[in-house]
């Protein structure tokens, strides 16, 4: 009979007590009026004399076991079910809020995807640079107002001969300095420059620039891809305009316009009444700048161009206060969504 009791030992450690209901079952199957250890103590009396103490005190240690398994199940998943009542799981949650793209790394994105559909590859440098890469190796002349503290924030002596970048027009100098060509890259990123802060004017702001190298590259393949660039960005109707202009690094150089799209070219408040939007400078890289990275002249031309990322935000989303992309106010930030 001992046996049959330590059996039992091991079949009820098996037992999961899992929810009230099986508890309950468990109760009744093993103390109930009918139950197993009712059984067992009937048997104990015909249990030899001299077995008796030992078999009556297993029974007594199982009989205590079942028990306590019983009270313990019953008193943890009644407290369980208790926390059930008090929680409504089914109750739909409050939104986490969790968050939105920045306006201006939407506007970023798309510029970049649209560049990234005709070949052209993210590449990206420091935004503190040496003269060598943000000035001298861009044709600036020693006399340039953008060498001037006025223009340009540089970095306190002994470093002084840096500077935080004005243009990512430095990383095309890295890439065309470390790659040969053809060269199509594509560098987003944030450049600095020594201006009183309003609502058009900041000290740093964040610009696209471009830079496609390779064997007979002409102002015809430059007009092509801004054309493509373009109405990828504003919508197919979209025409541009290139104007005569003047870059250290680019000849010749361009600003190029796009036609208002709020008002069909009509006129409006946004174009200033004159049909056309100023979105980008551009032109062919001066071979000055090809020979100060050493790509050969006579083998290579290409075509550059820059713009501000914030400039073509505020043409998508009218937004006319600069400072409102870096307040970090979450009414602004809110409103943009994908
Ligand atoms: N780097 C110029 C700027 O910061 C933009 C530009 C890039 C113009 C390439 C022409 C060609 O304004």
């Amino acid at each position: 009979m001992l046996e049959e009791i330590q059996e039992i030992f091991i079949q009820i450690s098996k037992e999961p007590l899992d929810s009230l209901e099986k508890t309950e079952q468990f109760r009744l199957r093993y103390l109930g009026a009918k139950g197993i250890l009712k059984d067992l103590y009937q048997q104990l009396k015909a249990v030899k004399p001299e077995n008796k103490p030992a078999v009556g005190q297993a029974l007594n240690t199982l009989r205590q076991e079942i028990e306590s398994k019983v009270t313990a199940a019953t008193s943890s998943l009644s407290a369980e079910a208790e926390v059930h009542q008090k929680h409504d799981y089914t109750r739909p949650t409050p939104s986490e809020g969790i968050g939105t793209l920045h306006p201006l790394r939407l506007v970023t994105q798309e510029i970049m995807a649209a560049f990234e559909r005709i070949g052209f590859i993210f590449s990206e440098g420091p935004e503190i640079e040496d003269d060598w890469h943000n000035f001298s190796a861009l044709n600036f002349p020693e006399d340039h107002p953008a060498r001037d503290m006025q223009d340009t924030f540089f970095l306190a002596p002994p470093f002084a001969h840096f500077s935080l970048r004005t243009h990512t027009s430095s990383v095309q100098v890295r890439v065309m300095e470390s790659e040969t060509p053809p060269i199509r890259t594509i560098s987003p990123g944030r450049v600095y420059r020594n201006e009183a802060i309003s609502a058009r004017a900041h000290c740093f702001f964040h610009q696209i620039e471009g830079l496609y190298i390779d064997k007979h590259v002409t102002m015809a393949d430059l007009i092509q891809t801004l054309d493509y660039f373009a109405k990828t960005l504003f919508g197919g109707e979209v025409k541009i305009r290139l104007r005569p202009s003047y870059f250290p690094f680019t000849e010749p150089s361009a600003e190029v316009d796009v036609s208002c799209t709020l008002c069909q070219s009509k006129g409006c408040a946004v174009c200033k009444y004159t049909g056309w939007l100023e979105i980008l400078g551009c032109g062919m890289v001066d071979p000055n700048v090809l020979i100060a990275s050493g790509i050969d002249t006579e083998e290579y031309s290409g075509f550059a161009f820059g713009m501000g990322v914030e400039r073509i935000a505020q043409l998508k989303f009218r937004v006319n206060d600069l400072r409102l992309y870096s307040e970090n106010d979450l009414r602004f930030l809110q409103q943009f969504h994908l």
